[in-house]
């Protein structure tokens, strides 16, 4: 059994990933901005045993919420083992910004890379000490290659994909196992935002969360460092 903690799991890959994880019988500590969001859906805390799921208020963009979060979670918990960040923007902020697009270039990497870089590193003790840790990175093909010019969302994600390759590093000797997983369109509310790619023919979140499962279950000798996905070919 695995104690997840899981950001973004209010709705599209990460609540997939949090719903299979429970099914699976693992403890999961989910961080959502608004409560109330998950009632009525696959992880209604009031059709799971309380023992197995924690409900916390967590906003990327709140300086102190990962910091409640994670003492929450070893409150409830005692420990955890696994760490997946889900959670993340959109942006369509070209190279060429207009001035008033700052702000929203500075959010989209505090949400998508600082933040992120916040919550790996509050919880790294906690992995060391579970002596099997793992941290799952949902990045993007936006984080491997420049497709247009979604110039703030993609430089967001190299950025964030540069992390987890220096935590791989930093995490290999302390049997942390990091695993940065890079979609091209996963039939979500983002893509619906900007793909006009019939659904269908997108990745399911569904898939995604298989594809973190199977790396929970690998032993540590086999964990995969990136996986990466395209529902249509690319040159
Ligand atoms: N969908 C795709 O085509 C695709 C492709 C490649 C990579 N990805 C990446 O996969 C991850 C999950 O995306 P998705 O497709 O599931 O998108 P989504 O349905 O839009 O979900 C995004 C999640 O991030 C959370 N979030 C946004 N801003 C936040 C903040 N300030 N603090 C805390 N949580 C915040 C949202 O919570 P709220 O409900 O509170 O807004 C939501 O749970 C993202 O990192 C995305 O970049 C997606």
């Amino acid at each position: 059994m695995r104690t997840i903690v899981i950001s973004g799991a209010s709705r599209g890959i990460g609540l997939n990933i949090a719903h299979r994880e429970l099914k699976a019988g693992n403890r999961i500590s989910i961080g959502i901005r608004d409560l109330e969001s998950v009632k009525g859906s696959v992880i209604d805390p009031n059709n799971w045993p309380k023992e197995k799921l924690l409900i916390n208020k967590y906003d990327a963009l709140d300086k102190f919420s990962a910091i409640e979060w994670v003492e929450n979670t070893i409150n409830k918990f005692g420990s955890f083992d696994t760490l997946i960040n889900c959670s993340g923007v959109l942006s369509k902020v070209p190279f060429l910004y207009k001035d008033r697009d700052e702000e929203e270039i500075v959010n989209t990497f505090n949400i998508n890379f600082l933040a992120i870089w916040k919550l790996c590193r509050l919880s790294w003790e906690h992995l060391i000490q579970s002596n099997n840790g793992r941290i799952v990175v949902l990045v993007s093909m936006s984080g491997k290659r420049s497709k247009g010019d979604l110039a703030a969302y993609s430089s967001s994600k190299f950025a964030l994909m540069s992390l987890c390759q220096t935590m791989k590093n930093k995490g290999w000797e302390e049997n942390i196992r990091v695993t940065a997983i890079c979609p091209s369109w996963v039939n979500t509310k983002m893509a619906e935002k900007i793909s006009s790619l019939e659904k269908s023919k997108m990745s399911q979140p569904e898939d995604i969360a298989e594809i973190c499962s199977t790396i929970l279950k690998l032993p540590m000798q086999s964990v995969p460092f990136e996986i990466a996905l395209n529902c249509n070919y690319e040159i």
